[in-house]
């Protein structure tokens, strides 16, 4: 088993978390570390907790128990560390795409601040709308958008403050199969050229091992020594893999070796009738780890 690691020397650093909704647990003992850079992706079933552990990080919703730390310091509040970008709905109706991207910029700074800077302000909206190729459209509200081009200004809207790490949940669910993969190599591109850090939740399963770095599979389908009663289990991360580069290559998805790592992912975590034990997940990745209980080893029973 993997020795705990040291919150300091990961961006994001998760250990011994849970979570539940009323007497349901939903995460269960949930153990990660991310370094700077990773582009990480997070499936798992519909229903498992991956937007619940989205918003944990995020510091929107409390956990009932364990730590979260970004550079080494907590995290259980929101701040300019973490950005969001969610499937819709991350921008406002009635702002423009410029007003939009500065609207972290705008709740931060007072009346006065605002009115001083507008012009720096406007400037950097404007370089992180080029960036995501919208600058011709910044004075568009949002229905004047495709949803490929609402989802980039949902990016710049993040990126603006220069958070530490970009959390998107389903961020290209809502879009045509066409527009989802140019905006997946759209997402490769950016992340190489910002150097940035991400966590992406999405439950398309060839999405998350095409964009990814590392893979995270998180499922309540496993076993362990705590019984047969599958409610009192919440969800784990049951595999944790390096992904091989592979960007801008779409027709990797047809390759063998990639339809045998989904077959893989999909067996450890998506079906209901393979239950792996506890302590024999797939945690590949040199910066997994795993603080398994005595329950859930068994250890307690001896
Ligand atoms: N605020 C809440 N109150 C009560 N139960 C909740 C709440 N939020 C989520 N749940 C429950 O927690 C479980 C996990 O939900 P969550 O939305 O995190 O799953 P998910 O993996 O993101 O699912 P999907 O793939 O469908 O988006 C579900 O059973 C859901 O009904
Ligand atoms: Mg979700």
């Amino acid at each position: 088993m993997q020795t705990p690691k040291r919150a300091n020397d990961y961006l994001l650093h998760i250990e011994d978390l849970y979570k539940s909704y009323g007497n349901k647990l939903i995460l269960d003992n949930i153990d990660l570390s991310v370094t700077s850079g990773e582009l990480c992706t997070v499936v798992g079933p519909s229903g498992c907790g991956k937007s619940t552990l989205l918003r944990i990080i995020l510091g929107q919703e409390a956990q009932d128990r364990g730590h979260i730390h970004i550079d080494g310091k907590p995290a259980d509040f929101p701040d300019t560390r973490r950005g969001i970008v969610y499937q819709r709905y991350s921008l406002f109706p009635n702002l423009t795409v410029l007003d939009n991207t500065l609207l972290g910029f705008n709740l931060r700074h007072n009346w006065w601040q605002r009115r001083r800077q507008r012009k720096q302000f406007e400037q950097q909206a404007l370089h992180y709308l080029s960036r995501v190729r919208l600058e011709e459209h910044a004075g568009k509200y949002p229905h004047e958008l495709s949803g490929g081009m609402q989802q980039r200004a949902a990016i710049a809207q993040a990126l603006i403050m220069r958070p530490r790490i970009l959390l998107m949940d389903e961020p290209f669910g809502a879009l045509d199969p066409q527009t989802r993969e140019d905006m997946q190599l759209f997402l490769l591109e950016l992340w190489e050229q910002e150097k940035m850090t991400i966590f992406f939740v999405t439950h398309d399963l060839e999405e998350a091992a095409y964009l990814g770095t590392r893979i995270f599979v998180l499922s309540r389908f496993y076993s362990d020594e705590r019984g047969h009663d599958e409610q009192q289990r919440g969800a784990k991360i049951v595999a944790d893999h390096h992904l091989p580069q592979v960007a801008s290559a779409s027709d990797i998805k047809k390759q063998p070796a990639f339809i045998e790592l989904l077959e893989s992912i999909r067996r450890a975590g998506f079906d209901p009738d393979v239950l792996q034990h506890a302590r024999e997940f797939n945690l590949q990745h040199p910066d997994a780890f795993q603080t398994l209980t005595d329950s859930e080893t068994g250890i307690d029973k001896i």
